[in-house]
């Protein structure tokens, strides 16, 4: 990283492309080195990136933790490119006195039209469907070929009532569609009341939903918070909806209880392990499959990236939030 007088400017570095029109905000200020592929950086690799560094801009695929920062002596802040932020050891950051952030809240609008596009995707058969036509097998229209499911009247579930699960039950009004969910903390009354949602305990959300949507994050607590047992309280007509991140869902009890028909169907968007999938999700036809897209629209991306760039100006004292990143998770450390 060599010698650096106090005039240099601050380093950040982008570890990924994303969109150069947004990232020139940083060049006023900084230093700014972006990775031009798309690339999983092991350990080391990303260590070796973060020293030297003042800032970061990193995404879900950059796991960081005390051992990746170890070296990085002058580092700030992580600004990660995504609501969800298990990929980044926040406690570890806030030890080594490292800011993190977020950006939550521009995606709620793009993951919410997601999630109903997944789930009337699966009710509705739309992706096997296209694949048994792209494969040449539409010879004649039968009447009874390709039976859905619908939607209206059939009860919404959500897990995990957050801003993003919030959006969701708003778009139920126009499908007809009662909404119970379930939270550590139940909504404010007119919170629920805006989203016409009841709060249920767990049992009842998977006992009584016909589309359970996951909106919750990924943490030591919620790792499988759908595994077998929750899957056989839930109705064999229900399908499940995951646009929350892989791991919450035990991705093999539920490979298996939808080979069974002990659930008719279910659209994910996130896996356990991804980019790999459990094998059995592959085969299997009562299951709608995306690589983790729920966030993405160019409108959205941009915003993303945008809300990372305000995060590292701010760090460092720029724009209209100087001193205090709007999405800081570990405000401690300011
Ligand atoms: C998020 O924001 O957490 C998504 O999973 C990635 O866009």
């Amino acid at each position: 990283t060599g010698t650096r007088s106090m005039t240099d400017k601050p380093r950040v570095w982008v570890s990924r492309p994303t969109f150069p029109g947004v990232i020139a905000r940083l060049e006023p200020h900084f230093e700014v080195t972006v990775e031009d592929t798309e690339r999983k950086l092991g350990p080391s690799e990303l260590a070796a990136r973060l020293a030297g560094q003042d800032a970061v801009i990193v995404g879900l695929k950059d796991r960081i933790g005390a051992a990746e920062v170890g070296a990085a002596e002058r580092l700030r802040i992580v600004a990660n490119l995504a609501v969800g932020y298990d990929n980044i050891d926040v406690d570890a950051m806030s030890a080594a006195g490292i800011a993190v952030s977020n950006t939550a809240d521009v995606l709620n609008e793009s993951v919410a039209d997601y999630a109903w596009a997944l789930l009337l995707g699966a009710a509705r058969r739309m992706t096997a469907a296209e694949r048994w036509l792209r494969a040449g097998h539409w010879h004649a229209t039968e009447f009874k070929a390709w039976l859905g499911t619908d939607v209206r009247g059939r009860t919404l579930g959500i897990l995990g009532m957050g801003r993003i699960g919030q959006a969701i039950a708003h778009r139920a009004v126009g499908f007809g569609m009662p909404v119970i969910y379930h939270n550590r903390s139940p909504l404010p009354e007119e919170v629920e009341r805006a989203c016409r949602a009841r709060h249920v305990d767990k049992a009842q959300l998977l006992g009584e939903s016909d589309f359970l949507v996951l909106a919750l994050p990924l943490t030591p607590r919620t790792r499988h918070a759908i595994g077998a047992a929750e899957l056989a309280l839930m109705k064999p007509t229900a399908m499940l909806i995951n646009i929350a991140r892989g791991g919450i869902v035990d991705d093999a009890a539920l490979a298996a209880a939808l080979r069974d028909r002990r659930l008719a169907g279910a659209a994910l968007d996130v896996f356990e392990g991804e980019p790999k999938l459990h094998p059995a999700l592959l085969t299997l036809d009562n299951v709608v499959l995306s690589p983790h897209i729920a966030s993405a629209t160019t409108e959205t991306r941009r915003a993303m990236t945008s809300l990372a760039v305000d995060n590292v100006l701010a760090m460092f004292g720029h724009g209209p939030h100087a001193g205090r990143p709007p999405n800081i998770l570990n405000p401690n450390v300011l």
